[in-house]
């Protein structure tokens, strides 16, 4: 078998080492430094402002749009069979939309945020009596144990100051094998700099699936984008998880 040698050994670590600290220094830090409230302050203003009138259209500059439908058009998240949807921290309603559009007749969809404004944007923007908009926090989420049986939480996570009580209502909320699609910034060098543009820190990815680990939600699949995406493993981290 083909052994690393330990100089070669030295030389990633050092690598990976000097990635990091680049990466620290572009990452916005602000959610390590500021209180739940102010964080949670901060997120309604960051979001109830310019900044939140202009996330759909980022979102269609950066191609999270199109590439965000593609999970579900090609079903690699299948949403067939699925009851009751809940979309956390909707935003303009980009994930809701393909919710609204792949999922089965009848099946529930609510979306939730933090901010009363990015919801009124959700719906002058998908224009349905199909959805239920409900103004909350993932940390702690007005609805019953088990719930939904499908969650969407694509950009969210990294909003808060500690993601493990979001995390854990998550788990929570959601129908014991039920499955949710979590999309999430890494702490690559594009998601430094998206950190520091939303405001948002970065996941590890081990260190995120560990976090979903601890509160019974298992990673079902690691999810890309496209096959370019997953020979560069870019994109950000996308999975799809399942309560046990
Ligand atoms: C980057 S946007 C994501 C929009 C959409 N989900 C997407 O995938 O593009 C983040 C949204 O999460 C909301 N948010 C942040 N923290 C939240 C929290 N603790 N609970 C609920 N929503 C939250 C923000 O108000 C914002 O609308």
């Amino acid at each position: 078998m083909h052994e690393i040698s330990n100089a070669t050994k030295q030389r990633r670590t050092k690598r990976s080492e000097r990635r990091a600290a680049l990466h620290r220094l572009i990452e916005d830090d602000l959610i390590s430094r500021v209180s739940d409230d102010e964080y949670r302050r901060k997120v309604k203003r960051v979001y109830g402002g310019p900044k939140g009138a202009m996330l759909a259209a980022c979102s269609m500059v950066s191609l999270h749009i199109p590439l965000g439908e593609r999970l579900f058009r090609t079903r690699k998240f299948d949403l067939a069979g699925v009851r009751s949807a809940l979309d956390i921290g909707s935003g303009a309603g980009q994930i809701a939309r393909h919710l609204l559009k792949y999922s089965d007749e009848g099946t529930e969809i609510t979306c939730i945020d933090l901010s009363h404004q990015m919801l009124r944007r959700a719906k002058n923007r998908l224009k349905s009596d199909e959805l239920d908009y409900v103004a909350a926090d993932l940390a702690n989420l007005p609805f019953a144990d088990e719930s939904f049986d499908c969650i969407t939480c694509g950009y969210v996570l990294e909003h808060l100051p500690d993601p493990e009580p979001g995390l854990a209502e998550m788990a929570r909320v959601l129908t014991k094998g039920g499955r949710a699609l979590l999309l999430s910034t890494e702490d690559s060098f594009s998601g430094a700099w998206t950190s520091r543009l939303w405001c948002c820190r970065t996941f590890n990815r081990q260190e995120l699936m560990q976090l979903c680990e601890n509160v019974g939600l298992r990673c079902k699949q690691e999810l890309w984008f496209t096959r370019m995406h997953k020979t560069f493993r870019a994109g950000g981290i996308c999975v799809e998880i399942q309560k046990v």
